[in-house]
């Protein structure tokens, strides 16, 4: 075991755990965040999607010890207009069914317009390619996504 502290939504977050813990049970167990979570364990599925640094990450595969004072950010500290945009558009189209995939399908939607404003069809499947849903709610994602776009334009 070895204490970590990690900067997640903005603080600091002590966690002791040993350094080989994924980041998904530093943030769900270490600092109680339950927002993200766990569906296959190796890097395939999309449920454990944060940001370290912006970037999307998958957190199931990634140590604990590799974050050093990267900023993590999880569904729950998610505030930027693209991600209030996609929440609005997510509960306007009634995208989620049994909700398990949603927080990683939220996070990588939000990041894809936060470097894309105005996305493809295509540039969504290719963004969204790594998120699966059990619930195939593909069509109402790829919708969701197109009305988070439109509500952001201007
Ligand atoms: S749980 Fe991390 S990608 Fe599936
Ligand atoms: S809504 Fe059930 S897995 Fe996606």
């Amino acid at each position: 075991m070895a204490a970590f502290t990690l900067k997640i939504n903005g603080q600091a977050r002590q966690v002791d755990v040993d350094p080989n813990t994924p980041l998904l049970w530093a943030i769900r167990d270490g600092a109680g965040l339950t927002g993200t979570k766990y569906g296959c364990g190796v890097a395939q599925c999309g449920a454990c999607t944060v940001y370290v640094d912006g970037q999307t990450v998958r957190s199931c595969s990634m140590p604990v010890s590799a974050i050093g004072t990267s900023e993590i950010t999880t569904i729950e500290g998610l505030d930027s207009k693209e991600a209030k945009a996609v929440q609005a558009a997510w509960v306007a189209l009634d995208v989620p069914q049994c909700g398990y995939c949603q927080s990683g399908q939220v996070m990588s939607a939000t990041a894809l317009l936060s470097v894309n404003p105005t996305p493809t069809d295509n540039d969504i499947d290719l963004a969204m390619n790594g998120n699966i849903c059990r619930c195939a709610t593909y069509v109402r994602i790829r919708a969701a996504i197109h009305g988070a776009a439109k509500s952001l334009e201007g």
